[in-house]
């Protein structure tokens, strides 16, 4: 089992990357040969700040290892410091087509009304997503739900790829995405995810919140009248619910329905500060870690620079196969 997934470094690490990804990853590391990182050359796709993106390709860094991540477990770099990625991204730019790019949801949504505006990076985006992990043969990719459509485009573009040469230098890699905190939704809004580029604060709980920021977030989030029914049926149709219940057993570790039977008939004056209680409980250390490691620049670069080291040498033998393939010498 190779595992390899990424995150880009904009804005703070939110409860619904940690439920969503981090949490399989830090299980995951534990089963087998992982690769994780800080996904910077896909933060160049939007107009950004360089001072920012070098600041929070290192908070973000040190985000994951508070939370559980590794680097003696598993290799944890930032893509800039593997030039294969790009490389492998371009020699994959032969195989992808634009009708496929053109399909995907995210290009829809982040270049809005503005298409013609928008990077190429931004179009090519899934393409060097393809690159991160066909460059390492994943077997596993732990993903929210949100990234199913980039990892399918992988598998499509490894496919026709292997045809087109008449090679097996891909391996098709499986999504791995969990079941119930694969989507957590933003707070204000129970139809759009919880997102680092949701405008409103209020919409997400930041790891790096501190309890009376995380007990205020939860006691403002949208929800309903009507009590808690005792199973997850009954929550079709009140997105905001269902998605509170959904965090709750998340930290917790349970199903929802197991959630429901201890409130089923409590309202939201019950249940929310429970719910703060409990995320403010599971959040501290990760925060209290993260506060300690952020500031220290030269151990965050340090661990960054070791991992880069450990993935170009993974990857080094699919690269080199990939070039061959297509009948490029070097
Ligand atoms: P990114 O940075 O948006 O998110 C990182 C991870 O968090 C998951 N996630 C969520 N899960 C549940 N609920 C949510 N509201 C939520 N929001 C985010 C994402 O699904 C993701 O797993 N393109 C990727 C980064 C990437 C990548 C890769 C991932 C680049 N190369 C290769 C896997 C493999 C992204 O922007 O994720």
């Amino acid at each position: 089992m190779r595992v390899v997934s990424g995150i880009q470094p904009t804005g703070n690490l939110h409860l619904g990357n940690y439920l969503g990804a981090i949490v399989n990853w830090v299980k995951m590391q534990d089963e087998g040969e992982c690769l994780f990182f800080l996904a910077d050359l896909h933060a160049i796709s939007m107009p950004h700040d360089p001072a920012t993106l070098r600041a929070g390709t290192r908070e973000m860094a040190a985000a994951l290892i508070a939370s559980g991540v590794d680097p003696d477990k598993a290799t944890l770099f930032n893509q800039a410091r593997v030039p294969a990625h790009a490389e492998l991204q371009w020699l994959l730019n032969g195989t992808a087509r634009m009708g496929w790019l053109n399909r995907m949801t995210q290009f829809k949504d982040k270049s809005g009304k503005n298409r013609e505006g928008a990077s190429i990076a931004l179009f090519a985006y899934p393409v060097l997503q393809a690159a991160d992990v066909l460059l390492y043969n994943a077997t596993h990719v732990p993903v929210g739900d949100d990234q199913k459509q980039h990892l399918e485009l992988a598998r499509d573009i490894a496919e026709k790829f292997n045809n087109d040469t008449g090679t097996e230098t891909f391996v098709l890699p499986e999504p791995f995405i969990g079941t119930d905190a694969a989507r957590i939704m933003s707070l204000r809004d129970g139809s759009s995810k919880m997102s680092k580029s949701d405008p409103s604060d209020m919409s997400r709980i930041n790891l790096a919140d501190d309890a009376d920021l995380i007990a205020k977030k939860i006691k403002k989030a949208k929800t309903d009248a009507e009590p808690l029914p005792d199973s997850m049926d009954d929550l079709a149709g009140r997105p905001e619910a269902r998605n509170l219940v959904t965090i709750y057993a998340a930290l917790e570790g349970r199903a929802p329905a197991d959630v429901l039977q201890d409130y089923a008939g409590q309202g939201f004056g019950q249940f929310k500060p429970a719910l703060a209680d409990l995320t403010v409980s599971k959040l501290a250390p990760i925060s209290e870690r993260f506060n300690a490691l952020k500031n220290d620049d030269a151990a965050i670069d340090a661990i960054l620079a070791k991992g880069a080291q450990k993935a170009a040498q993974t990857g080094a033998r699919i690269l080199a196969s990939a070039y061959e393939a297509l009948g490029l010498l070097r």
